[in-house]
């Protein structure tokens, strides 16, 4: 039975399309660092638990180390009978060993195997998004502190409802990219436990120690349950689930930045570098990057979707199912990737066209709002404040004016002596000046955002992917 780690009890050779069918090195070969990494730690486990010499322990370590360099350079040669990576490595390492090589997958089983692979590979996928995360916070709040003075018409339902300076605007994306970090790292903590050791399901009657082989693979725990360990997904779709979220931000941001391209909005302005053409209108200058971010998230949701069906109504403990939850977890990631990678630039390079955005400020009434809390603070009840506003601005509709420009008698009929302050409120660049809740736009509010922010990604350390 060529190459076979299983082929004892077999009469016949396996079916080519059925070996076609149960491959799975074509997509878990990139597994090779971390199943490499895990075997080391596996191999110096068993000298010291007696089960190899320290000399066959050795030239396990270091053979593997020569597979893991053949590998990186695209030398090694893979072939689909060997069916996966685990069982590739282990074949590379018996043709160079032989009897030495013949003992590494003792106490252990491709299940514990590759629940170790995976989880050693979102870790270190969790901490390459963290900090191409936090670079991307980073592009959000130079553009907060560079435009953080221009004044923006904030929406709802997609209507002009109140003005807000740009780094108010800029700081609440970095707010959601940061609860998008959190979650891969709360997600991380149950990522970070050890299964190699829980063998195919049960453990093993062999006297190994897990707590020599975590801590050299820097796990933070070892699972508790064999049975548990070997069919657990749960990190993954975890991991998945953060990711598909973080992707639905991302289609929100990148749906506002197309629609603020647009020649309706006129807000922003793309470098060219982000932007590609058409092959039929000369003139066009289309937000493509954008709307790819936007359109994978499909992608990534999907992913999603596909473990947590994977997962669905599986016995325990392993079931060759979970081998399809590579596909789905490595797309996600890279996906996710592939967007921050480009979206971190894509921030860095934009601007806010403020002449634009101030030519039009003035319109949609974006002042209504803190006119009619003005009138709350002379006295007037807010539902009685709240008509009169409404009525005001269906003045200023008929007339095609804004309420800064309605006259002095129109407010002293309101009130006796409006007239005197009300002007003071009115317009979009008063109406920020009159806010000052904790969190609002107000100037003063968003500096301390501005300086926690500073502050706070000043103070991120990378993450070392142990
Ligand atoms: N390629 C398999 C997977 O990804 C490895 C584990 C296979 N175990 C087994 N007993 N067939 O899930």
């Amino acid at each position: 039975m060529s190459g076979k780690t299983w082929g004892g009890r077999f009469r016949e050779a396996t079916d080519p399309d059925v070996e076609r069918f149960t491959e799975s090195v074509s997509f878990d070969a990139r597994l090779y660092e971390q199943d490499i990494a895990a075997s080391q730690a596996h191999a110096r486990m068993l000298a010291k638990a007696g089960l190899l010499t320290a000399t066959e322990a050795e030239q396990i370590v270091q053979t593997l180390e020569a597979i893991r360099e053949e590998i990186a350079s695209g030398r090694f040669p893979w072939r689909q009978e060997l069916e996966d990576i685990h069982t590739h490595i282990e074949h590379a390492l018996v043709e160079r060993l032989g009897d030495v090589g013949r003992k590494l997958h003792t106490a252990r089983s491709r299940n514990d195997q590759v629940a170790t692979d995976l989880r050693l590979w979102i870790r270190d996928a969790i901490d390459r998004l963290d900090n191409l995360l936090s670079e991307f916070q980073r592009a959000f709040l130079e553009r907060a502190e560079a435009e953080r003075e221009v004044i923006l018409p904030g929406y709802t339902h997609l209507q002009r409802a109140q003005p807000i300076l740009a780094g108010h605007y800029f700081c609440a994306w970095i707010e959601k990219w940061q609860r998008d970090r959190d979650r891969l790292s709360d997600c991380r903590k149950r990522v970070n436990v050890l299964p190699l050791g829980s063998a195919a399901l049960a453990g093993t009657s062999l006297p190994i120690d897990l707590e020599l082989v975590r801590e050299q693979l820097g796990f933070a725990d070892v699972c508790r349950n064999s049975l548990d360990a070997v069919s657990d997904r749960d990190f993954a779709v975890e991991f998945v689930s953060a990711l598909s979220l973080l992707a639905v931000h991302l289609s929100d941001w990148a749906e506002e930045w197309i629609l603020w391209t647009t020649t309706e909005f006129g807000f922003l302005e793309l470098p060219d570098r982000f932007c590609t053409g058409s092959s039929i209108m000369p003139h066009k200058k289309n937000p493509d990057v954008l709307e790819l971010i936007r359109g994978k998230c499909g992608r990534v949701i999907g992913r999603l979707v596909q473990l947590l069906t994977l997962l669905k109504g599986l016995p325990l403990a392993y079931n060759r199912d979970l081998q399809e939850d590579k596909p789905a977890v490595f797309d996600a990631s890279d996906t996710v990737e592939s967007c921050l990678r480009v979206a971190v630039p894509l921030v860095r390079s934009s601007r806010l066209r403020s002449t634009r955005i101030a030519e039009r400020i003035e319109s949609g009434f974006l002042d209504a709002t803190t006119l009619m809390e003005h009138l709350v603070s002379r006295g007037i009840p807010l539902r009685t404040a709240h008509e009169l506003v409404g009525r005001l601005v269906q003045e200023c509709e008929r007339r095609g004016c804004t309420l800064a420009e309605l006259s002095p008698e129109i407010w002293e009929a309101v009130q006796s002596g409006l007239s005197s302050t009300v002007y003071e409120v009115l317009g979009a660049r008063n109406a920020i000046n009159a806010f000052r809740s904790a969190g609002s736009t107000a100037r003063t509010e968003v500096e301390k955002q501005l300086t926690y922010w500073r502050k706070r990604l000043r103070n991120d350390e990378p993450a070392t992917g142990r």
